[in-house]
């Protein structure tokens, strides 16, 4: 208690004292993250802060050798900070993009929008924003820039500065310094919170399309994957499950019966997610509708009236999602709903998306917000510098007038989510919520995980999806991926086997298009495709205990599920532009096939150093056919690093059959004969891993004489083993697999052939 007074009196102090200077400028003990302060800095304008889950606790004055220091100035009616960075720093993040993986040289304007195609003023913003970049140095150290501000801005990345531009009021930026960007995610995501731990069966392969209906072809879908052995776990219901296009409905003529439909899916271990957008029908008698409108919970227009503005049912009212109590309201509703059996929410057109609006979406000058809400009430900042009793004060002025969308839009749809997260918490509080969501903000991935959007079935946005997937993972968001096949126009036979065969190893793999469009199923291009989409997915559902592992790293540490390949090795400046490769995990690196390349593949350095694990593959595939099918060039080259192991289940039809009692074990020694893996394992839903029900094991491989023992040693967590445990080795010797038989225990041995 003592400390922490003694805390915030230096902070005052400080603050008085820098104040005075016009900037103030503070960092935490541990001399890794500052937060600077402009002059004229008015919090009330700022917080609470939605990027931050943990501000940066201890504070003291910035020292004299902190390198990275903001310009602060206020320019053409614009708030702006610029930050030099120096020379030769290669620079990522910036949220949802297109171009390349490095930024440097690239603007993007923050503004979430609705763009089809990622056609909306040339694709420079999408439907996420993250004020976030980072910069990777020659001798791969790494630093962090968050611009604390929701306001419209944009985000200039040039070779040696950064500059941060808002429509708003002068904002702070907080910079971290870290040794590597590994450590830098770590430091990004402890001060922007973790993503919470999803429910195994969302890391499987989901079928999609705007929309399967009625009922009956939902089924029929349900039915034809299990039929033809496609593993999968989940089926989407876009908007032709409601009752025209009415939120928390179900059309009495197509989807008369969703509690039975969900029963369905289940019994064949299907999970049904549904979409729920946040424009309500504008029409009296309507619950929803009548419900906000008595709650005055509607986004006023300038002159203070509820806000309508069109969207698929036509008009309607959108909810304030900025305030606590319509967010608590929207969280009530999603109650009955979740009862008939839904075990997922799709939340979309959340930028938000207004047809026909400015913009595509509703006018800056809408207005959030009521005289009732205290916009700092939720959450007491110290950091601030104008003033440090947020939340104990008897001053008015923090009584929020009504603000304007400027502010607000671009967190409409991270508000959105966090009120849709307490609803699923509050309808079914023994599970993992799961939502997928397609507009966020920066710390958003709290609550949701996201997709990239309306992308066009073409080449071109196939390879897109790598570098804009690796740039959301490195902006905070693990947990995403675009629509596999591309949504806009129709895909064709070789588009969605290579996209397929690829997108198997992103994140949130999903199959959607858009409607009229060709039917884009695995099966919908005949055999050749969907034997190339099956060993594809098979794959997946294979590798799913070492992606489990990876997304429970990222649950603690940041770390990105798919990472960009200088994260192998942050010094080696030829792999700071790759962005057609990359990593899953740290071990496997994913080098997918270009159909329209001449002769072999652009092979980077690092790729020479890691050795290919299809021959193992080919083995451990064989009982269900070919490899690849007839087209296998489709598929990725997949190369392992020296010194790790992979653990592969037996194949499973979806993860509710997924078992890790019988684990093929991928080893791939180092120089010194030895390897290391994890392996996580819990219920795969649910909330016991937070009590220790999990079991955390280390995977250890070591060499001696041709002698190779590869044993799983419990290093964490309660959860007792399977009751048998069956491992067999896939030694991966300069390209070649050899294989152990099946031994019983947490042991195997082999005898290595010569080479
Ligand atoms: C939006 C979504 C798309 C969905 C469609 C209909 O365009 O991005 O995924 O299919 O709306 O709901």
């Amino acid at each position: 208690m003592m400390i922490i007074k003694r805390v915030s009196l230096l902070v005052s102090c400080l603050v008085v004292a820098l104040g005075a200077m016009g900037q103030a400028a503070l960092m935490t003990a541990d001399r890794k993250v500052a937060a600077f302060y402009p002059e004229g800095y008015d919090a009330t304008q700022h917080q609470p802060s939605p990027i931050f889950e943990h501000e940066p606790t201890a504070v003291m004055p910035l020292s004299a050798d902190w390198q990275l220091r903001p310009r602060f100035e206020q320019r053409d009616g614009h708030s702006v900070a610029t930050i030099a960075v120096g020379t030769g720093v290669d620079l990522y993040g910036t949220g949802e993009v297109t171009g390349p993986l490095r930024r440097n040289g690239r603007s993007v304007q923050l503004w979430n929008v609705d763009t089809p195609a990622y056609g909306v003023d040339g694709g420079s913003h999408l439907y996420l924003s993250h004020p976030w970049v980072m910069g990777l140095r020659p001798d791969g150290t790494a630093f962090g820039i968050i611009a604390d501000n929701t306001w419209r801005s944009a985000i200039d990345c040039r070779d040696d500065e950064v500059v941060f531009t808002s429509d708003g009021p002068a904002f702070r930026v907080v910079i971290i310094e870290s040794d590597g960007p590994q450590q830098l995610m770590a430091e990004l995501t402890r001060l922007t919170g973790h993503m919470e731990l999803p429910p195994l069966w969302a890391l499987g392969y989901q079928q999609c399309r705007f929309s399967y209906q009625p009922d009956a072809r939902v089924r029929e879908i349900a039915d034809t994957l299990r039929m033809l052995r496609i593993p999968s776990d989940v089926i989407w219901m876009d908007i032709d499950y409601m009752d025209s296009y009415k939120i928390f409905t179900f059309s009495p003529k197509e989807f008369p019966q969703p509690a039975q439909l969900n029963d369905y899916l289940h019994r064949q271990n299907f999970k049904a997610v549904y979409m729920i957008d946040p424009g309500v029908k504008a029409e009296q008698g309507y619950f929803v509708d009548d419900q906000g409108t008595a709650g005055d919970y509607w986004v006023k227009d300038r002159d203070g009236q509820p806000y309508v503005g069109n969207v698929w049912p036509g008009p309607c009212h959108f909810p304030d999602f900025i305030r606590p109590e319509v967010r608590h309201w929207w969280a009530t509703l999603y109650k009955d709903f979740m009862a008939t059996g839904i075990d997922g929410v799709w939340n979309d057109m959340n930028e938000p998306s207004v047809f026909g609006g400015p913009g595509g979406t509703m006018p800056v000058d809408n207005l959030h917000g009521s005289e009732k809400w205290d916009v700092r009430s939720e959450k007491y900042n110290y950091m601030n510098t104008s003033d440090n009793s947020a939340g104990k004060t008897n001053n008015t002025s923090h009584l929020s007038p009504l603000t304007s969308h400027l502010r607000f839009h671009n967190v409409y749809g991270l508000n959105m989510v966090r009120a849709s997260r307490d609803g699923l918490l509050l309808a079914n509080p023994q599970k993992r919520p799961f939502i997928l969501s397609r507009s966020n903000f920066l710390g958003g991935h709290r609550y949701a995980a996201t997709w990239t959007g309306d992308n066009l079935s073409s080449w071109d946005q196939m390879w897109l999806s790598i570098p804009m997937t690796l740039t959301l993972g490195l902006s905070g968001q693990p947990f995403n991926g675009p629509d596999i096949g591309g949504f806009c126009e129709s895909a064709n036979a070789d588009l969605l086997a290579h996209w397929t065969a690829m997108g198997v190893f992103f994140p949130f793999v999903r199959n959607h298009t858009i409607k009229g469009s060709a039917n884009q199923e695995p099966w919908a291009f005949g055999d050749e495709v969907l034997q190339v989409c099956r060993t594809a997915i098979e794959r997946r559902y294979r590798l799913l205990p070492y992606i489990y592992t990876l997304f429970r790293k990222a649950s603690l540490d940041g770390m990105p599920v798919m990472r960009p390949l200088f994260m192998a090795d942050p010094k080696d400046l030829s792999l700071r532009r790759e962005d057609r490769a990359f990593l899953l995990g740290g071990d496997l690196m994913v080098v997918p096939k270009d159909p329209k390349a001449q002769g072999a593949p652009d092979i980077s350095t690092l790729q020479k150093k890691w050795p290919p694990i299809t021959s193992a593959l080919k083995t451990i595939e064989a009982p269900s056919g070919a490899v690849g099918g007839a087209s296998p060039s489709a598929h990725p080259l997949l190369l392992q690093r020296p010194g790790s192991i992979i653990p592969m289940a037996q194949l499973a039809q979806s993860t509710a059959e997924l078992r890790t009692d019988s684990l093929t074990l991928l080893v791939v020694l180092d120089a010194d004969g030895q390897a290391t893996g994890q392996l996580y394992e819990d219920e795969g839903d649910g909330f016991s891993y937070r009590a220790g029900n999990y079991r955390q094991s280390r995977l250890e491989a070591s060499l001696a004489g041709r002698q190779l023992t590869v044993s799983l040693r419990h290093a964490d967590g309660h959860m007792p083993a399977p009751a048998q445990r069956w491992l067999r080795i896939a030694c991966i010797r300069g390209g070649r697999a050899q294989f152990s038989a099946w031994q019983q225990g947490d042991v195997a041995t082999m005898k290595l052939h010569k080479k």
